[in-house]
């Protein structure tokens, strides 16, 4: 496995459509595995391809499953590696939370997103999947699906400021 270099503002990268995966071979794996090291070392919650300035429809998240497990200390983390990722369902209650990202450095938003969602994607061997998120975790599925249209939390943010003390490594996506 190898680390890769996660781009930042003002990269344009980040700011381009990314394209849809066909080919899920042992080049997909290694880039995968790549990722979650990449966004372990960082550290932080979710990573997108366009992030190490690739554009294809990439994201690897590690969080909590369950909302509820997030209080709880030793409740284990999950690791999903998700391929050409949809929002097919998003609930009307929207949740306000307070956002990073990897790629813009020293710098948080406010931003207003759906409390739950239905994501419909391929695993890293191209099956279908389907995951119901919720809470941080939906959160950080939108953060990082947006990252695949080349948007970035900023554009959404009511408002964005510098923070004083370092950036919580769970807010950063
Ligand atoms: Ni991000």
């Amino acid at each position: 496995m190898a680390l890769r270099n996660i781009v930042t503002l003002p990269d344009p990268v980040l700011k381009r459509k990314a394209h849809a995966v066909t080919k899920f071979d042992k080049d997909l794996q290694t880039l995968l595995n790549d990722m979650v090291e990449t966004m372990r070392e960082a550290p932080g919650v979710g990573l997108a391809a366009p992030q190490i300035g690739l554009l294809e429809r990439i994201v690897v998240i590690e969080y909590f499953e369950k909302p509820e497990d997030e209080e709880k200390e030793d409740a284990p983390k999950k690791v999903w590696a998700v391929i050409n990722p949809e929002i097919v369902k998003a609930s009307e209650e929207m949740s306000i939370g307070v956002e990073g990202c990897l790629s813009i450095p020293g710098l948080v938003g406010e931003v207003e997103r759906h409390a739950e969602v239905h994501v419909k994607a391929m695993n890293r061997h191209g099956k279908p999947m389907k995951i119901k998120a919720k809470g941080w975790l939906a959160r950080i599925f939108q953060h990082e699906i947006d990252h695949l249209n080349g948007v970035l939390f900023t554009e959404r943010a009511t408002r964005v400021w510098q923070p004083k003390q370092e950036v919580d490594a769970e807010q950063e996506v």
